[in-house]
């Protein structure tokens, strides 16, 4: 694994992202809750670009206790990113599809150094 030098700490802010090609690879970063995730910028459907999707807050349907739906709510706590082509959404915390746990984003390490931000790639 080499750590590629991709960018300064104080570029990304809370809630923001940084796209960037490290080594040939496109890499997202993202800062949630004060620390970093980095995320490979292709989408484990179809290949899109998505790293560069909407970010918002995760949505979920409630039911009722007889399973009628109470309509459609932000989920408390909940941070997605929205794929554009063809909007899955990708918890940021831990790359995960919510409906289809058979995909999720691919994840690299990264890490802070003097105010320095790298991501590892495999060599
Ligand atoms: S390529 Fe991302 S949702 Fe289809």
């Amino acid at each position: 694994m080499k750590d590629v030098f991709v960018g300064l700490d104080a570029e990304i802010p809370e809630g923001g992202r940084k796209v960037v090609v490290a080594e040939g690879v496109e890499i997202g970063v993202f800062r949630v809750d004060g620390g970093l995730l980095a995320w490979r910028n292709e989408c484990p459907h179809q290949g899109g670009p998505v790293c560069q999707g909407r970010i918002m807050p995760g949505v979920e349907e409630r039911l009722d206790g007889e399973r009628k739906s109470l309509g459609i709510h932000y989920k408390a706590g909940s941070l997605v990113v929205v794929c554009p082509w063809h909007g899955y959404e990708f918890d940021i915390h831990t790359g995960a599809h919510e409906g289809l746990s058979s995909i999720r984003l691919a994840p690299h390490p990264v890490s802070v150094r003097n105010g320095e931000v790298f991501v590892g790639i495999r060599g």
